[in-house]
């Protein structure tokens, strides 16, 4: 019986971990990582583009309505994103806003 509680709490607690969508938190790095990484680095460090990670000018210097209009316009040579959603978008900013490039 001690053994039949135990499974179903484990089954229980597997169901409750994988349970919903993924978090707004994952999103935004999954995102980012189809999406943005080939132009401005694995860890937002720059390449094609200019480093966008929390510490880069880029953040520094535009609010987030800001990056969310050059995600969704695309200046000079970024392609426009216009297919994302307000979610996504909105994820995306702030997985920039929180991620550093050094770590
Ligand atoms: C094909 C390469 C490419 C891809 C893909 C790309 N970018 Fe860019 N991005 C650029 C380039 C080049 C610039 C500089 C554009 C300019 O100002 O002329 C830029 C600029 C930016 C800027 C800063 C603009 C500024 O004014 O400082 C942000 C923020 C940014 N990109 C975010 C993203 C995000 C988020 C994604 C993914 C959804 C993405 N980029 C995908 C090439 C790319």
């Amino acid at each position: 019986m001690r053994r039949l509680t135990l499974l179903i709490t484990a089954v229980a607690f597997a169901a409750i971990s994988c349970a919903g969508s993924p978090s707004a938190e994952t999103l935004g790095a999954d995102l980012y990582n189809v999406s943005c990484a080939r132009c401005h680095g694995g860890n937002l460090e720059g390449g094609i583009g200019p480093a966008v990670d929390a510490n880069s000018n880029t953040a520094l210097a535009l609010t987030d309505e800001q990056i969310a209009n050059v995600i969704l316009v695309g200046p000079g040579a970024m392609p426009a994103f216009g297919q994302l959603s307000d979610d996504q978008i909105q994820s995306l900013v702030d997985y920039l806003r929180r991620r550093h490039a050094d770590g």
